[in-house]
């Protein structure tokens, strides 16, 4: 009989459809985002299912789901999974690479743009009917085009927004990683690798693009705000979590920083109230994937990992070797 599998929240119905025919599939029709517990009483009798990136699959629910094979990730980032964990209990995980990278490189750019130019500052005055007249310095914002971008985390992502700044901008492109990249790849992104120190003290604009682990976990905090030029700008579309989003209100409140674009929040869909209240900072729901065709891809690319996996034993995008059982 057909393998048994859980959409953990409302996805296009078309791939809900694409899946009907390879599987058992119960849908998530109403988008409740489950508790864990809810979570488990759902995913129990499941071979598999498909996360969106908010569900924590760890030892826990592992052990209440003994039948679980493969977890297929709506998402490039996958800091909701326990990877250890999975592997160790034989379960399959999967990630969507690739097919969001250059929209999420756009809104990178779009949010950089916004954030230096002051753009929702800007409406928030005209929206509340305050605009009266010019002044020489009404809004007057940093410097994109020709300004040195800073890139922490180089990966795909990183790297498309790299070469909006180098090619389209004409921005001085530094960055670090871990790991460095080939000089064929730092060629063609024009990237200077630097040590952190440097990248905090030479950024116009810092774009966070790295994935959250134990070891990012507030990569960005007092200490490194207090390295930044008073004029830069910091841009968060990686996860919440690598900006320690108190020290950051209070950098932006002192105006340690100019501003910062955000997309990710410690403990979203809360948000800090100090972000809230300064006005340097430009704020969006953690939507850098969401066009309408990226989403399509990213659902039925989690959807091919799914097929994939039970036709063939092999997923296509995994992120963890699984032990076997
Ligand atoms: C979204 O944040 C993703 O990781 O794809
Ligand atoms: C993350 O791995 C990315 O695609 O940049």
């Amino acid at each position: 009989s057909k393998p048994r599998v859980l959409i953990a929240r409302k996805i296009f119905p078309e791939v809900v459809q694409r899946l009907s025919q390879h599987f058992h599939v119960q849908a998530n029709d109403a988008d409740t985002p489950w508790n864990p517990a809810e979570l488990v009483a759902q995913l129990q009798d499941k071979d598999g299912a498909l996360t969106t990136g908010s569900q924590r699959i760890d030892g826990e629910l592992l052990a209440a789901c003994p039948r679980l094979k493969i977890v297929a990730n709506m998402a490039v980032g996958y800091n909701n999974f326990d990877v250890a964990a999975m592997s160790a209990a034989g379960v399959q995980g999967t990630n969507t690479p690739d097919v969001l990278t250059e929209t999420t490189a756009d809104f990178g750019f779009a949010l950089l743009m916004a954030t230096a130019r002051r753009m929702t500052e800007a409406e928030h005055y005209l929206r509340a009917g305050r605009w009266r007249n010019w002044s020489y310095d009404m809004f007057a914002g940093g410097e994109v085009h020709g300004s040195t971008l800073a890139i922490l985390g180089m990966g795909r992502i990183g790297q498309a927004i790299a070469r909006r700044g180098a090619h389209g901008f004409g921005m001085r492109v530094i960055y670090h990683n871990r790991s460095r990249l080939d000089a064929q790849l730092e060629a063609e992104c024009r990237a200077t690798y630097v040590d952190k120190n440097t990248l905090l003290a030479q950024a116009d604009h810092l774009v966070l693009v790295l994935p959250y682990t134990p070891e990012s976990h507030h990569a960005i905090g007092a200490a490194e705000l207090a390295r930044m030029k008073p004029t830069a700008t910091l841009i968060n579309i990686a996860r919440g979590g690598i900006v320690d989003d108190a020290a950051l209100a209070q950098a932006l409140k002192d105006r340690r920083i100019a501003a910062a674009g955000l997309d990710v929040f410690e403990g979203e869909p809360r948000v800090h109230p100090g972000l809230l209240e300064v006005p340097n900072v430009v704020l969006t729901p953690h939507i850098a994937s969401a066009t309408v065709a990226t989403r399509l891809a990213m659902a039925n690319l989690a959807a091919d990992n799914l097929i994939a996996f039970f036709e063939t034993g092999r997923a296509l995008t995994p992120v963890n070797a699984p032990q076997t059982p």
